[in-house]
């Protein structure tokens, strides 16, 4: 009696054994569950996964198609319309020409310095975090890759949203020359508020404040001189 409870409890404990191999073994003969693409997507550099199992093949719009889309859609003509009233006023007033070299700051998708071309400027650079080509291109305005004194007109419409306002400011006085212009359009305001952001350009002098109608909202724009010598 008491032998066959051991024999029956060794089968047992035999079984048990079995079990647990065979699912090591499983476990260890199983593929992870990581995805390798049944073939590898042939331009790289244009395929970003939604996940990481996901390997199917996206639609890829050439750039060159989907900017057409942008720019001729009601939206961005009307907003493109807008920035050029906007500079011409400028041009008008003798502080824009033809051989102006602009910056656009925080340059979104590109209208402002789509604007400033088409009123005949030639020499154009626009920065945003994240670029939009051919008119925008990756820079922080915080850490301007450029040289000093390299732009005679620098433009930003939106200082507010800037992380530090004086950091911004600072590098948009670097990057034009003595005598040069730095514009801010702004939301409408006057008084105090006008000074203290006039006073965050150290080294400009307050040329013009004018309240402005910008991509349908009321604005007020702060046109700033930068100094013949610095202070
Ligand atoms: C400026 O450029 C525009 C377009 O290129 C041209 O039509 C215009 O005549 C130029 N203006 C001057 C003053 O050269
Ligand atoms: C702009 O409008 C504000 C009121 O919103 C006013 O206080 C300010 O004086 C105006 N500025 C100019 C230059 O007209």
């Amino acid at each position: 009696m008491e032998r066959n409870v051991e024999k029956m409890l060794n089968r047992v404990s035999m079984v048990f054994i079995s079990i647990g191999t065979a699912i090591m073994v499983i476990m260890i003969l199983q593929t992870p569950k990581t995805c390798i693409p049944p073939e590898a997507p042939s331009k790289p550099h244009t395929h970003f996964p939604r996940s990481t199992c996901d390997s199917s093949p996206r639609q890829h719009v050439p750039l060159s198609k989907k900017n057409a889309r942008i720019w001729s859609s009601k939206a961005w003509k009307s907003r493109l319309s807008s920035f050029s009233t906007y500079f011409l006023r400028f041009r008008d007033l003798g502080f824009l020409h033809n051989h102006t070299k602009a910056l656009c700051l925080s340059a979104g998708a590109g209208h402002a310095p789509m604007a400033l071309s088409q009123i005949g400027l030639a020499d154009i650079t626009a920065v945003e975090l994240v670029d939009s080509l051919p008119l925008v291109r990756r820079a922080d305005p915080h850490n301007l890759p450029f040289f000093d004194g390299v732009f005679d007109f620098a433009f930003t419409a939106h200082l507010a949203e800037a992380l530090f306002p004086w950091r911004f400011v600072e590098e948009m006085e670097r990057t034009v020359r003595r005598g040069g212009f730095c514009v801010v359009a702004v939301d409408e305001c006057g008084g105090d508020d006008v000074r203290d952001i006039s006073r965050l350009f150290h080294n400009s002098k307050l040329v013009e404040v004018a309240n402005v109608t910008l991509e349908g909202s009321k604005r007020t724009s702060l046109l700033l001189k930068v100094r013949d010598s610095p202070t």
